[in-house]
């Protein structure tokens, strides 16, 4: 990539993102560039055109221009999904975690040892996450190494960024064949590892993914912290979702001093890490996070859905420790970001509800969790999360009136209300175009249908 890669496309329009310094940034009548390389090469005013098509050589009469009731927003961030459970999303909620997990999801999960009905839930659930506006998610696959990176390829495909996990268990199942040995666990993580990156898969990052401690033993969760380490991976599991859990982790590990405490021993607290939950997590806790610079997912639906608890964001922002929103399909139901996006504005709103001295999130903030937000949450916000010079243009393309689409239009809202009516009311037929590394990856081609 050199600073001077040729400009593929220029769009003029209204742009909003979010910044480090400003919680939403509105830019009207922007001109924003994309280089060849999928990059963001400048964003400036549309007054300015003249001098920047000199400055970056591309003909005025390039510039596509979006139309009255556009805007472009960055992709958003799904930090925690369930791929293979999305056979079943919007069933079996009726149980708490821990039974939930037994009586549903390992048995349901057990199957993607059958690559053909791997193939055909990783690509529903693909197209379906893309639609709804999600350019990157951090998948939990299964136990199966091969689907698990068919999973990665189908995302590379269809053009999605994405981190793609093995899930690693060596322990407490109900279901007999769906567990590995601690030793097979690791065998096949390394596997994974290796095939995942002699296969090429450009937007795809493998990520470790021990699936929480109650299914691991502290082995195995020695040997995970030790492969993510010599490999500089990302690591990715489940912490202080719901009561009986944390007290299962205190008897499976008498030795630590907390839920966190026992992925901190075992090396899996890092700057790549993100824990989905953390509902009961203490101020010490959150101070190890802050210092480890591991970060947390935020998944409302879930939480409400298993009657699990309910995150207090504003406590974990004060403690400076980065968060992300997930919709944790199948846990929660929906596979979009703007339930993700609604959920996590009630969950607050109920806080408050209990608290009025509890600081409501405002959603200005739950937009930059659910794109920067959630690429810091990622580690990966040096390529994604907003426009900003350099990172990758990953977009939607936002028609707040689209035909179809449920928003009616009254008066002459501004940038900021379209973006707040889109938040709340709006969904896949209001985003009608989907970027990624700069390549439009929707709608999808008449044969990818
Ligand atoms: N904890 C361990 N596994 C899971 C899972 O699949 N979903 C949720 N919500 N929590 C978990
Ligand atoms: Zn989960």
């Amino acid at each position: 990539q050199t600073a001077t890669a040729a400009i593929q496309r220029v769009y003029r329009g209204t742009f909003i993102h979010s910044t480090q310094r400003k919680v939403v940034e509105v830019l009207e009548d922007a001109l924003l560039g994309v280089d060849t390389q999928g990059k963001i090469s400048f964003i400036g005013s549309g007054q300015d055109l003249s001098q920047l098509s000199q400055t970056f050589g591309f003909s005025p009469c390039v510039v596509t221009e979006l139309k009255e009731h556009e805007f472009f927003m960055p992709g958003m961030v799904d930090t925690h999904i369930h791929a293979s459970q999305y056979s079943y999303a919007g069933t079996a909620l009726d149980m708490p975690l821990l039974q939930w997990l037994n009586t549903y999801t390992f048995p349901v999960e057990s199957g993607f040892g059958d690559m053909e009905f791997a193939k055909k839930v990783y690509t529903q659930l693909v197209k379906r996450t893309l639609r709804n506006g999600t350019t990157t998610a951090c998948y939990f696959a299964t136990i199966h190494t091969d689907a698990s990176l068919l999973l990665a390829q189908i995302a590379n495909d269809f053009g999605q960024r994405a981190l793609v996990g093995k899930v690693c268990m060596d322990r407490n199942n109900s279901v007999k064949h769906y567990k590995e040995t601690t030793h097979e666990s690791q065998e096949e993580t390394n596997r994974f590892i290796a095939e995942f990156f002699a296969r090429k898969y450009p937007l795809v990052k493998p990520v470790v993914t021990p699936r929480f401690a109650p299914s691991c033993t502290g082995a195995l969760l020695g040997q995970l912290g030790a492969i993510a380490k010599n490999n500089h991976l990302h690591i990715q599991s489940h912490i202080s979702e719901n009561p009986e859990e944390v007290k299962l982790v205190k008897e499976l590990f008498p030795d630590s001093e907390s839920y966190t405490d026992v992925y901190h021993k075992y090396n899996l607290l890092t700057d790549m890490t993100v824990m989905a939950h953390g509902c009961y997590l203490s101020d010490k806790e959150l101070e190890l996070f802050r210092q480890t610079g591991a970060s947390l997912s935020h998944c409302p639906n879930s939480n409400i859905s298993l009657c699990s608890g309910l995150l207090d964001v504003r406590n974990v922002l004060n403690h400076k420790v980065k968060l992300g929103l997930g919709t944790d399909v199948a846990g929660g139901y929906s596979a979009s970001m703007l339930d993700a996006v609604r959920r996590t504005l009630d969950t607050s709103k109920v806080l408050t509800i209990q608290d009025p001295d509890h600081k409501t999130l405002n959603f200005e903030e739950v937009f930059m969790l659910a794109t920067l937000g959630g690429s810091q949450a990622l580690s990966l916000d040096d390529q994604t999360g907003n426009f900003e010079v350099g990172k990758d243009f990953d977009a939607l393309r936002v028609n707040v009136a689209a035909p179809g689409a449920p928003i009616d239009l009254f008066q002459n809202d501004g940038p900021k209300v379209l973006l707040e009516r889109f938040l709340n009311l709006g969904d896949d037929r209001n985003i009608v175009e989907v970027f990624v590394a700069g390549r439009s990856v929707l709608p999808l081609a008449e044969s990818a249908r």
